[in-house]
Order: structure tokens, then sequence, then C-alpha cells
């Protein structure tokens, strides 16, 4: 990474957004498609094994005004950046931002869509915690124009959810993910597999609660222990290694029978309905990220940008409130970005068509050649002259397959 400012950089309109266009080393022919990311740091209760940017908070203390008002500052801060781009798709993800009033919601998308054209079909998806599930609520919010609903469910086993510190039981997921169903045309369940006390037979029942809910989309992952969460202090006894693969074939299995294909690492989708804006991700389309914390990654006809907003939710309100939000920001070196294309598009099980690498990275193919031949001779990597893609065996083992893309000063 080339940094490109210190600790707290230049608001964007202080700086000449020529310093962005100036010449440099990458040649992207396009940019590629353009997505919205909207963080709000706040939930109910802090789960043990979460190690996203989100803050405990009684829901009579959010600072609702305050934050809206923040990320609209935020946004026009950053429009310069993305002048004349359409946005393709829209995450308010977190946190809980279920938390939010549809009110709230209603004017945070107005505020977005005052300043930006979006595609007409732009996807609009928002984050939803069952412990926040009031029937009419979820509906607003399809009022207010989010046309996606993503449940945060984790598990149907009140043990297990327990076992997570979830704020909502097994009862309350159900009636969530029922209306989420009745109420969008698409929507997600998130779930983690590998759970404590977890066995093949609970995450059968488990899985099977899920699918007869009918969701077109399952987003399913391994509970990893992350540093500075309190499972990382108080490791719980998880099920092994080896049942964890078995569990992970059991889902794929299920799924598929219900006619859910597995098309990235953790999700499963009906046709029509993968979800456009982490395709984009993996894609390694660009983002706009808004709120807290956030991340964003931008390019340029020479360059690729990396920005990060400050964490803290009051500084972050302070920060853009007073016109930079920003951290961080820093130019992604030319072998940084191979490795890091490469890292999102093999999570993709149909991998990604050639040419998307040097539209996306500005660099030739033969950037990412040793790796590319190393891969295939060791039965990890497919391609023709169309399109690369993981074999099967790259697919189950991901991380060596990605890590012969790592930049030669990385490799361990
Ligand atoms: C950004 S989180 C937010 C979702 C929402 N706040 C909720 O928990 O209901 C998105 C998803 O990541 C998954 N996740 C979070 N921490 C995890 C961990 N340590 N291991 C595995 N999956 C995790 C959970 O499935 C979670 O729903
Ligand atoms: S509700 Fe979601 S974001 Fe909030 S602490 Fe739990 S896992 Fe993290």
């Amino acid at each position: 990474m080339i940094p490109i400012a210190s600790a707290q950089p230049e608001s964007v309109s202080a700086r000449d957004v020529q310093h962005y266009l100036r010449p440099g080393t990458l040649q992207l022919p396009a940019l590629p498609p353009l997505s919205l990311y909207i963080h709000l740091p706040w939930c109910l209760r802090k789960c043990p094994y979460c190690d996203f940017n989100s803050h405990e908070l009684r829901p009579a203390e959010l600072p609702e005004q305050r934050y809206l008002d923040a990320l609209m500052a935020d946004l026009e801060a950053a429009l310069p950046l993305i002048w004349g781009r359409t946005v393709h798709s829209i995450f308010i993800g977190g946190g809980t931002p279920s938390l939010l009033s549809p009110e709230a919601v209603d004017l945070l998308l107005g505020g977005i869509r005052a300043r930006l054209r979006l595609e007409p079909d732009c996807e609009i998806t928002l984050e939803a915690n069952p412990g926040t599930f009031e029937k009419d609520r979820f509906r607003a919010f399809r009022s207010a124009g989010v046309t996606r609903l993503s449940v945060g469910v984790q598990s149907f086993n009140d043990d297990c959810l327990k076992a997570l510190g979830r704020v909502h039981d097994r009862a309350q997921a159900i009636a969530a993910v029922e209306e989420a169903a009745q109420a969008f045309d698409t929507f997600n369940l998130d779930i983690m597999y590998a759970l404590p006390g977890q066995t093949l037979e609970t995450l059968r029942t488990d899985v099977a609660t899920a699918l007869a809910l009918g969701p077109p989309h399952i987003s399913i992952y391994q509970l990893t222990i992350e540093a500075n969460t309190y499972f990382a202090r108080f490791p719980p006894v998880l099920p092994d290694e080896d049942m964890a693969y078995d569990m992970l074939d059991l889902i794929t299995d299920m799924t598929g029978a219900a006619g859910l294909q597995r098309y990235e690492v953790s999700a499963y989708a009906a046709k029509g309905h993968r979800c456009f804006h982490n395709l984009n991700y993996w894609q390694f389309g660009d983002y706009l990220g808004l709120g807290a914390g956030a991340h964003s990654k931008l390019s340029f006809a020479h360059r690729v940008v990396r920005q990060v907003r400050f964490r803290e939710p009051r500084l972050y309100m302070d920060k853009a409130l007073g016109g930079n939000a920003l951290a961080q920001e820093v130019e992604v070196g030319r072998t940084d970005l191979a490795f890091e294309f490469m890292l999102n598009a093999l999570r993709l099980k149909d991998g990604f068509p050639v040419a998307h690498f040097g539209e996306r990275t500005g660099l030739p193919i033969t950037a990412i050649q040793k790796g590319l031949e190393l891969a295939e001779a060791k039965g990890l990597l497919e391609r023709d002259l169309d399109r690369i893609k993981p074999s099967m065996r790259g697919f189950d083992f991901l991380n060596d397959l990605q890590s012969l893309f790592l930049p030669t000063s990385k490799k361990t």
C-alpha cells in the first residue's frame, strides 16, 4: 500500500480532485459498477463472538437525527470522487440498522436519491435483527424503499442462540423471517454453524427449519473466534475441524436439494436471487462506505484508493459534521492490487472473466501469470480463453489457492 495521507487526510473537497485523476502507472479502461455501503454502529447488546464495529446502546439513546446529518455531510464531502457515476446497490449494514426508525430509513434513502443517481432496479438491502422485529416496522422499511431484508437469524435452536448471546429466541426469529418473506420480494438469512454444543443432528434440524421458511438466499458462516472478543478471552468448546467440514457438506447438500446454489464460499441463492451488492465486492467493483468505521474502494483512471472512516461513533459524527470523516486513505500498490483482486474473485464458484482482471486492476494479466500456472499445476484452478475459476479442489482449499497470489514480500 502506498499511503496517500497520514492519520488524518485532508477532506476531499479541500484537496483538488485532480489529485486522484493525475497520471499513474495503472491503466483502467473504464470504471467498475459502484455500490454504496452505510454503516450503523449500534446494537441492543454486543454478541460475544462479534468483532464488527458495533457498540451497545439503549434504543432510546440512539442519536438518530445527528447520525443521519453526519451521513449526509459525509456523502456530500465524498461526492466529487464519484461524480457522474450511477449507484447499482445500497447496503445498510451494521451493527443493527433495523434499530433505525422507518422514517429515518426513508430520510436516509431520500437524501441519497437527492444527491446520487440510482439504477432503476437498484438493490437496497437492510440488515435486520429479529430482536428488533415488529410487523409494521418491517413493512415500513419496504415502503421506505428497502428492496431486500437480510435477517440475522444465526440459528433457530434456543440453546445455540443462548450460547451465542443473541437477544432473540427461535420464535422471534421465525416470526421475523415469515414477515420478511411476506413483505419483501427477496430476502436473506444469516446462519452460523460449528456452534458451541452443536451436533450434525441439531444442525440438520436448524437448516431444515431455515429451508422450510423458503429463503431465496442464505449466507452461512462457520463461527470463528476473533481477537478482542469475549469468546477470545473465554473460548467456548466448539466442534472440531473435521466435524466442521462434515457440517459444511451437510449444509451444501441440504441447500442444493432445496434449489439454492452455492455461488460463493458462504452464499447460497435461488435462481435470480444472488446478492448484487456482495457480488460487486467479490468482482472487485467499487464501493463508497459511509458511516463509522466504513471502508471504501474507489477506482480512478490511473489508481485504486482505499479509505476508512473514523471508527468511534461519536468521533465519526463530529468529524463528518466538520467536513472530514476520513481516518485513513491509501493508494493500493500494484502487487497488492493483483492479490486483492484474486482474494475476492476466487471466492466465486464461477470465478471471473479473464478480461475483468485488466479492467478492474489496470494491470496486464501477466501480473498473475506465475500464480496461475502454479495453481493450475496443483489442480487448484481451471481456465480457458474466457474464464478463470477455482477447481472443485481449489474451492475446498481456498486459502491454499489464494496464497499462491500473495505478493512475494508477504509469503510465509
Ligand atoms: C455484519 S454481521 C451483522 C448482522 C446483524 N448485526 C446480526 O448479527 O443480526 C453479518 C453476519 O456476520 C456473521 N458473523 C459475525 N461474526 C461472526 C463470527 N465471529 N464468525 C462467523 N460469522 C460471524 C453473522 O452471521 C452475522 O449475521
Ligand atoms: S447483533 Fe450483529 S453486529 Fe451486533 S454485536 Fe451481534 S453480531 Fe455484532
